[in-house]
């Protein structure tokens, strides 16, 4: 069975669009651990929130709050800086996403560099690792990173985004691009994650990748609870302007 871990990134980005600023205890909606308690009692198996350093959607006080209720699933993505990993020791999430990250980008463009950062890479993981935190390097779907990545930690996520950008025309070379990736990894003893810019549309066909461990989605995720709770929503608001 293949895993569903919600990135619930989004709903704090809607928060912060209305009340950036003010703290997070006295702001009272959306409320990313409400959306995390309702993922999880929707079946989710996991939950991702990304701790950006420039802190545009979800807020330290938001991941201390999530852990403290759903720690064994909570699964933190971060950059490998020296910031954030004493962060995480302080949190201590089950798993750890190490991630690039490139303050002008508006999500995470690429993979890690899994063969150019080894070194840089390997004091972060193993300070994590002792922590008892599993951790997962975010990768391109190509073989010297997936290499690279089995050298340093038990779980790749295979960034997905080329084969969610693709066009039909180029979506087959994309998806072989990150079958290949898949086999390597399973032959590597590496748990193989996916996911960024997965939507209902493309799912049917990333499905057919062997060795699915966990796909992290997110943002189409969000937009299709707006999309299908919108019409509940404006009911509601009728029913309690009608009661006047
Ligand atoms: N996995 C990783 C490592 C990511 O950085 C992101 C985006 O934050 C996701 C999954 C989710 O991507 P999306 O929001 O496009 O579903």
């Amino acid at each position: 069975m293949i895993r569903l871990g919600v990135n619930i990134d989004h709903i704090a980005s809607l928060r912060q669009a209305r009340y950036r600023g003010t703290p997070t205890a006295a702001v009272p909606e959306p409320d990313p651990l409400t959306a995390a308690r309702l993922c999880l009692e929707a079946g989710a198996h996991s939950l991702t929130v990304h701790l950006r350093e420039d802190r545009r959607h979800i807020q330290d006080a938001d991941v201390v709050k999530i852990a403290d209720r759903f720690r064994a699933r909570l699964n933190l993505e971060m950059a490998a800086t020296p910031a954030m990993v004493e962060l995480a020791l302080k949190i201590r999430p089950a798993e750890v996403c190490l991630v690039p990250e490139n303050r002008a980008e508006v999500t995470t463009e690429g993979g890690l560099d899994a063969v150019g950062q080894e070194k840089a890479l390997q004091p972060v993981v193993q300070k994590l690792r002792a922590a008892g935190i599993r951790v997962s390097l975010f990768i391109d779907p190509d073989p010297q990173q997936v290499a690279a990545a089995a050298l340093l930690a038990p779980v790749i996520e295979l960034h997905t985004g080329s084969f969610a950008d693709a066009s039909e025309k180029e979506r087959p070379p994309q998806l072989l691009r990150l079958e290949k990736a898949s086999h390597q990894a399973h032959g590597l003893k590496l748990q193989v994650n996916a996911g960024h810019g997965l939507r209902l549309s493309n799912l049917p066909a990333l499905l057919a990748l062997p060795h699915l461990h966990t796909l992290n989605i997110g943002h189409s995720l969000v937009c299709h609870a707006l999309t299908v709770g919108l019409g509940q929503s404006v009911r509601d608001f009728l029913r309690a302007i009608e009661k006047k």
